[in-house]
């Protein structure tokens, strides 16, 4: 191996925990290559970073199964005041950090039953939730349909803009004179007698790295050359979404409100994005008549007010969803190959500790406690 090659880190995958894990690096002069399939950007899509809805929301999406997920959750969660204040002085860039808070609303005597349920479990954890009357709820968002019967207004569950994020997340990680190659698709990831080697490019190009780190998000699986051992079970996790306009300076929502399986995510210019359909489609990434209409109906039950708004984007996205549905973070039984995979639902809100954690792990060798209940070992158990 080539000696100024000695210590460098190779990234597959130039998503939000790829750029972050690669930020860091650089930031301790570490050499630093991320690997990028597509462009970092709108041509980014389907990949999860660019299509989500940058929502912070550990308390109102906790559920019964995941307890052992929430504290790494909620440290993330802790982490992104000063991520996004490091990242605006590295970057330039504003993320789009809203501090209103999530409202999770009920339309009919089954939801109210759902929410009571929610409500209960939620406080159980020590989570801080209040419980609304719909006329609370309306107070809040005068906007909200009167079938609005109950909700939950959570203090804590902020936005990001994801896309923002991404774009800071790129700049930073240049200006610290990180090296990022877009269009650069991973043939084969090179592994020699149990060590990372580097990658092979479908261009035919070698890079040489004694450390890899896997963070393809709902590809990482798919990479030809890693080991059973090493391979993340990974899964892609389709999202349709859209994004309607709202007049700028009659906004028709401040909060992130949730319905029965939809979401509305205000933004500051004005878009209301609404959000998301979860399909196990493998790699479609296809709009569809019955998801787009399913969307709208729920989210015109809750806002009727969106009724005359233009429709100015669709998409899909495709999130890396692990056989638990929490990450696969930290070493692997391959030496110098790492994963930081499988965010699901979680990936924005989990990127500063992956970001954290992960680079704390390639640049002192020691795995942070906060992820070790997270490794792929957990699987071959
Ligand atoms: N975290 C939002 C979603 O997965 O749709």
């Amino acid at each position: 191996m080539k000696n100024k090659q000695f210590n460098s880190v190779l990234i597959v995958g130039g998503g939000v925990c790829g750029l972050g894990i690669g930020w860091r690096l650089a930031q301790a002069n570490r050499p630093t290559t991320v690997l990028e399939q597509r462009e970092v950007g709108p041509n980014s899509l389907p990949a999860a970073t660019w299509a989500s809805a940058g929502m912070l929301a550990p308390h109102v999406e906790a559920e019964p199964g995941e307890e052992r997920l929430l504290p790494l959750l909620l440290e993330s969660h802790a982490r992104w005041p000063a991520f996004t204040q490091e990242l605006k002085e590295a970057s330039g860039v504003d993320v789009g950090y809203r501090t209103e808070g999530t409202l999770v609303v009920a339309l009919d005597r089954d939801q109210v039953e759902r929410l009571r349920f929610q409500y209960e479990f939620q406080r159980k954890l020590g989570l801080e939730l209040t419980w609304l009357s719909g006329d609370a709820a309306r107070q809040r968002e005068p906007h909200l349909s009167r079938n609005v019967i109950a909700a939950l207004y959570s203090p804590h569950d902020h936005q990001v803009d994801n896309r923002q994020v991404l774009l800071a997340l790129r700049q930073a990680f240049l200006a610290a004179g990180g090296t990022l190659r877009e269009h650069a698709s991973v043939a084969e990831i090179l592994v020699e007698k149990g060590e990372a080697q580097g990658v092979r490019l479908i261009s035919g190009e070698i890079l040489h790295a004694p450390v890899v780190v896997v963070a393809a998000g709902a590809w990482s699986a798919t990479l030809p050359g890693l080991p059973p051992e090493a391979r993340p079970p990974v899964r892609p996790v389709k999202g349709q979404m859209l994004a309607l306009q709202t007049p700028l300076d009659a906004p028709l929502l401040r909060h992130v409100v949730w319905g029965r399986d939809v979401y509305l995510v205000p933004r500051k210019d004005g878009r209301l994005l609404v959000g998301a359909t979860v399909e196990e489609k493998g790699f479609d990434a296809q709009l569809t008549a019955g998801g787009v209409y399913t969307l709208l109906r729920r989210a015109w039950e809750i806002l009727p007010g969106i009724d005359e708004a233009p429709i100015v984007e669709m998409w899909a996205g495709l999130r890396p969803g692990s056989r638990d549905d929490a990450p696969i973070l930290g070493a692997t039984p391959v030496k110098g190959l790492i994963l930081a995979t499988g965010h699901y639902r979680n990936g924005i809100l989990l990127a500063p500790i992956t970001a954290d954690a992960i680079s704390h792990l390639i640049l002192t060798g020691e795995t942070p406690e906060s992820i070790r209940n997270f490794g792929i070992g957990r699987f071959h158990r």
